[in-house]
């Protein structure tokens, strides 16, 4: 696997891998989990064991940076005079673990088993946090130095919307000044084939609140001469789609820009096996908008789903009640030119359009981020694809990914800069879920791709 030009580096990758290791499952055993104020201090902690190892790598000027919320991690390295400038990002925070019943062992204590660890953030993202650290610090070992200049930030908040990111950003321009963004938090494609996502959605998030009475009342006494807010829930909801699976919200279409000719030709040629993708969630139908194949509805067209809804009696047996409350959260994910904002307006207006007399119905917005496309053509793309080439002997595809990454459009149309998704999450493993796991090989592996591409960009025009 090692090519002449790397095997100091490889040798010592090679050497470290177990203390690597062992390295990492700590970084697990910290239940940085964003969205939840009682881990708070879990942030922190995780945080400043990040700066730790960062410093100890050698970088300089590391800082837990204080935003607000959960704090950002920078660190630089600036000695590779004439050499480009880097900005590596990364996010420390993980996704709450729940339902804890359905992990085989518990999310913050990880296990080792079949070449994978199993924890929460095991892959996203703490897998490419622990990566970064590692490529820079085998460089800083072995050589001396870098390739090229590095800026890192390491981002506390991604899991929960990255709410004071973006503050932070512009109130650090000019330190982050750079000639690239490299992001890495992003996966293979399915059968775990290498890949560069080219493609993010973005997000609207809301809730939906839907109150009836003042408390729960007798549904014997009462029902049949009120609205109940659970069935006006269940009615709103269902119109918020038409049966052909399209979302039904006025002007939610207008600005999606349509993927050409040539894209959907390309993702048509994608080795995607629907058998395969739905033996791999446990379904036996796939659904989506009409018109649409499997592969466009996940990534190349807008979303609306409801992330849960709850509302009255949910214990055993039986409780006969009118809830005086109904509730449901709803994220869209967005595709371009589609702004969170506009579609929040889009989707509260349709739902109080099809809010009946006799309840309240109130539609929050909780977190929005931008989507992003970025060109496949840009010289660091093609070298990131060269390096995946080397390492893994397979060329990657290039793909749309369904998910979000909104610092992607913050570091793009947001700071200017040109930004490579380099990311090598196994496709299975399971983010958010329960028993998260990530492919050891393919983190092995990533680690040397990374070590590769930064001497890569040193000799790029960029
Ligand atoms: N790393 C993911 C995004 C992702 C998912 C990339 C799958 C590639 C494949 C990221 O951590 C994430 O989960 N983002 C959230 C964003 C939200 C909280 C604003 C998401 O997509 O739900
Ligand atoms: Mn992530
Ligand atoms: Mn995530």
């Amino acid at each position: 696997m090692s090519t002449d030009a790397f095997a100091d580096l490889d040798a010592h990758l090679d050497a470290t891998a177990g203390e690597r290791l062992a390295d990492f499952l700590e970084l697990l055993r910290i239940p940085s989990v964003s969205a939840l104020p009682e881990h708070a201090a879990d942030c922190r902690r995780a945080a400043s064991w990040v700066a730790g190892r960062l410093s100890r790598a050698g970088l300089e000027h590391v800082e837990v940076a204080e935003t607000g919320g959960h704090p950002v991690v920078y660190a630089d390295w600036l000695h590779a005079a004439g050499a480009p400038t880097v900005l590596v990002y990364a996010h420390y925070d993980v996704q709450p673990p729940d339902p804890l019943d359905a992990w085989v062992k518990p999310p913050f204590d990880p296990r080792v088993e079949d070449g994978r660890v199993f924890a929460r953030g095991a892959a996203d993202d703490k897998s490419h946090v622990h990566m970064l650290i590692s490529a820079a610090a085998a460089w800083l070992a072995v050589r001396g130095g870098l390739p090229i200049n590095l800026k890192f930030v390491l981002e506390g908040e991604e899991e929960s919307g990255s709410e004071n990111l973006d503050r932070w950003l512009t109130a650090n321009r000019s330190r982050l000044s750079a000639d690239l963004a490299v992001i890495s938090d992003t996966g293979f494609f399915e059968g775990n084939l290498p890949a560069i996502t080219t493609g993010l959605r973005g997000m609207m998030y809301a809730q939906l609140d839907v109150r009836g009475s003042f408390q729960d009342l007798h549904s014997g006494g009462y029902g049949g001469s009120v609205r109940n807010p659970a069935t006006v829930l269940a009615e709103i909801i269902a119109g918020l789609h038409r049966p052909d699976g399209s979302v039904d919200v006025p002007g939610f279409y207008d600005a999606v820009v349509m993927p050409s000719d040539a894209e959907r030709a390309e993702s048509a040629r994608l080795p995607f096996d629907e058998h395969e993708y739905m033996a791999s969630i446990g379904t036996d139908a796939l659904f989506g908008e009409a018109g649409f194949t499997t592969l466009e509805r996940r990534g190349a067209r807008p979303t609306l789903d409801i992330c849960g809804l709850w509302g009255g009696f949910q214990g055993d047996g039986s409780k006969t009640i009118i809830p005086a409350t109904a509730h449901a959260k709803l994220s869209c994910r967005l595709v371009a030119d589609q702004l969170p904002e506009r579609v929040f307006e889009q989707v509260r207006d349709r739902i109080l359009a099809l809010a009946p007399a006799g309840v309240k119905v109130d539609v929050t917005y909780i977190n929005g981020g931008l989507p992003s496309l970025t060109p496949i053509d840009h010289p660091a793309t093609r070298a990131a694809a060269a390096c995946i080439e080397e390492v893994f002997g397979r060329a990657p595809l290039f793909v749309r990914e369904g998910g979000s990454v909104p610092v992607t459009a913050s570091f793009g149309s947001g700071l200017g800069l040109p930004v490579v998704l380099l990311g090598f999450m196994n496709p299975d493993c399971g983010a958010h879920a329960p028993n998260e796991s990530l492919v050891i090989d393919n983190w092995e592996a990533g680690l040397r791709t990374t070590v590769r591409y930064w001497q890569a960009l040193a000799s790029l025009p960029i």
